[in-house]
């Protein structure tokens, strides 16, 4: 691990001095960049393969530069947009975490277009990251439309050379980003690339604007994939809307994101005449003060539950390779001792196992079902859960929850469909693990989770659930 700290105390002050260290072959050496807290006022490229720059702590670590798209380089040219990134990553397998990046030119009304992040290269991963400033905040990957790339070009010969990023086809332009806070105003999420943001919060600056500039290009079969997300912001209320299609046939599309008032309710616009809103435009189970979908434009789409259970990390971000973002898994140990706190306060089994499942639920992600059946009789019945309402008896024996009772284990089902009875209440559900819970030894219920992911349940999870569950029985004896 290489240190970075401005006072000195690492082995660099600035980050790109210890990228600039880092080997070009990514199987040599550490690939590991740790920066400790401070403001570091620099403009940072990261190119080289498989670099991982962890900040310390991601408020107090923070990256920040001031270019801007109207500024004039020594010969009169603008800098335009696409060169007034604070960050940018061009190199394939690079891992950014708890940092901010931020944009501090200003309001775009006055020095136009400044980007923060310049995301390009293929699986990149983002993690716990703040991305902050006014228009074009987080840049997904180059246009490759060929006019605006040869003006672009022409411009190469400016006094400061600033690269432009030469990719591969538009299927090796991925990223994910988990638990980011990304605040901009208009067109704040923009480009060409395949994205998945799970867990982020977006927020919508005073200016209001739009969330989102999609420029997916028509071979693909999605853009921007929001799942989970907080969309909030302190404009006046219905300015900002979820975005515009920049390039005609974009796509971008909200999954279980949470939206409040200050999202218009009419949610995605038309760009132009030729770049309209169509059905690769689209929202899911919306929560919040806009869950009502009924004021949206006429042509976004509104997804079925099949039609959203096919949406899936794999789906969208695994290309040819089946590339897997490697989320690390939840703390379970952590969630056990919150449950032991839980129950020291209230043992009663319907507070508990109504914040067992909430905490499992909010922890878990891509879930669409968690909870438990309690045994009553020959049968099992529904207990505290979260998400959809489900069915209410099952008998001992039957689908998954009645087998797990059954035969008094742990069943872990990689895809329901392949599993002889399984009962289907919420057809979202791809992968399932249950179970048994125990007061001395007797089964009083089980512990059932739902996800729309195949093969969503690793052996990991299912030893962490078993910690979970040891917490539950401790508690409820
Ligand atoms: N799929 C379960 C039924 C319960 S729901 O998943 C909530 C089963 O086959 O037992």
């Amino acid at each position: 691990m290489i240190i970075v700290a401005k006072d000195g105390s690492g082995a660099f002050s600035t980050i790109q001095a210890a990228i600039d260290a880092l080997p070009a072959d990514p199987r040599e050496g550490d690939r590991k960049v740790f920066v400790r807290k401070g403001i570091y006022h620099e403009r940072v490229i990261v190119n080289k393969e498989g670099a991982c720059l962890v900040g310390e702590d991601a408020a107090e670590t923070i990256l920040t530069w001031s270019s801007f798209a109207l500024e004039l380089h020594p010969d009169g040219t603008e800098r335009t947009t696409f060169r007034s990134w604070t960050l940018m990553v061009n190199a394939a397998d690079v891992t950014v975490e708890n940092l901010t990046i931020r944009n501090d030119a200003g309001d775009g009304r006055e020095v136009g277009q400044a980007v923060a992040v310049y995301a390009a290269g293929d699986r990149g991963l983002w993690r716990g990251c703040r991305m902050i400033a006014h228009q074009d905040t987080l840049y997904c990957g180059p246009l490759r439309i060929p006019d605006v790339v040869a003006d672009l070009g022409d411009r190469q010969g400016t006094a400061e050379q600033v690269p432009l990023v030469q990719d591969g086809h538009p299927s090796h332009s991925r990223q994910y980003f988990e638990r980011c806070y990304i605040e901009g105003d208009v067109d704040f999420i923009f480009g060409s690339y395949r994205c998945w943001f799970e867990g982020c919060d977006l927020f919508m600056g005073e200016r209001g604007g739009w969330y989102t500039a999609a420029n997916t290009h028509a071979s693909q079969p999605y853009g921007f994939v929001f799942h989970r997300c907080r969309l909030s912001g302190n404009c006046p209320e219905g300015q900002a809307y979820l975005g515009r299609p920049w390039r005609a046939g974009s796509a971008t599309l909200f999954l279980r994101c949470d939206m409040d008032a200050h999202v218009a309710p009419e949610g995605f616009t038309d760009w132009d005449e030729t770049r309209g809103v169509t059905d690769r435009y689209g929202e899911w189970e919306t929560t919040g003060v806009r869950a009502d979908l009924s004021p949206r434009n006429a042509h976004e789409k509104r997804l079925t539950p099949e039609e959203a259970g096919a949406i899936t990390l794999p789906s969208v971000l695994g290309g040819e390779d089946g590339w897997q973002p490697a989320a690390p898994g939840p703390d379970y140990a952590l969630m056990a001792e919150q449950l032991r706190a839980f129950a020291a306060e209230e043992g009663w089994f319907a507070s508990l196992l109504s914040n067992a499942s909430a905490l499992i639920y909010d922890q878990l992600p891509n879930l669409n079902w968690a909870g438990f059946y309690l045994v009553r009789g020959e049968d099992l019945v529904l207990g505290p859960f979260q998400g959809k309402p489900a069915c209410i008896r099952i008998p001992r024996g039957k689908g998954v929850c009645g087998a797990a009772w059954a035969e008094g284990r742990t069943l872990v089902v990689p895809d329901v469909h392949q599993f002889p009875g399984h009962i289907a209440c919420d057809s979202a559900s791809r992968a399932e693990i249950v179970l048994p819970l125990r007061q001395e030894d007797r089964i009083v219920g089980v512990l059932d989770i739902d996800s729309p992911v195949q093969d969503r349940f690793s052996p990991e999870d299912a030893a962490g659930l078993e910690l979970l569950v040891d917490a539950l029985q401790q508690s409820l004896q």
